[in-house]
């Protein structure tokens, strides 16, 4: 059962980046995580601290990628860095990012921390995943520098947001 796991307000950026390293700290690899929010809500520097958290090789190279589409990071546990904001629904149909996390990821898509950028361009996609495995993470913008962050997944994930 999916519902509010958790909702948190942040006054900077670098407090949205302190949360996302929380999480990146408690996450187990073999979750996507699907971040909605629109234009500069702090989806990458939410990212930024994920990669934080999982202790990433290259914490620099965690940015808004130009042209790249899909950033692969090693850590604590690989991760996967995906950004939608580019591309159309046809493109990322004719792409095959189901087929990238099921053949390129592969058997090993367990072992993965996936963070998806505007995730909600590919709810038809994610909507397959099981629901267990996704933590929808939605940005709004309260203010210049206000953010609100509010997560949403499975019951069972509760626990790791305790102490947040
Ligand atoms: N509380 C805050 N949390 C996050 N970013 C903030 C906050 N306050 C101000 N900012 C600023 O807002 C911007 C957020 O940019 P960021 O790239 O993280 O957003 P984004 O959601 O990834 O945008 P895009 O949709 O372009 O990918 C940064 O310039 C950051 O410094
Ligand atoms: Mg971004």
């Amino acid at each position: 059962m999916t519902g509010l796991l958790v909702e948190w307000k942040t006054k900077n950026a670098k407090e949205t980046c302190k949360k996302g390293e929380f999480l990146g700290r408690k996450i187990p690899p073999g979750v996507i995580l699907a971040l909605e929010g629109d234009l500069g809500s702090g989806k990458t520097t939410f990212i930024q601290g994920v990669g934080k958290g999982l202790e990433v090789t290259d914490l620099e190279e965690v940015r808004s990628p130009t042209f790249t589409l899909i950033q692969e990071h090693l850590g604590k546990f690989p991760f996967c860095h995906v950004d939608l904001y580019r591309i159309s629904w046809d493109e990322i149909k004719n792409l095959g990012l189901e087929e990238y996390w099921k053949t390129s990821l592969g058997n090993s898509q367990n072992q993965w921390v996936i963070a998806i950028e505007w995730a909600q361009k590919i709810k038809e996609i994610l909507n397959k995943e099981q629901e267990e495995n996704l933590l929808i993470i939605k940005f709004e913008t309260l203010s210049f520098q206000e953010r609100k962050i509010s997560i949403l997944g499975n019951r069972k994930w509760k626990k790791i947001f305790k102490k947040s």
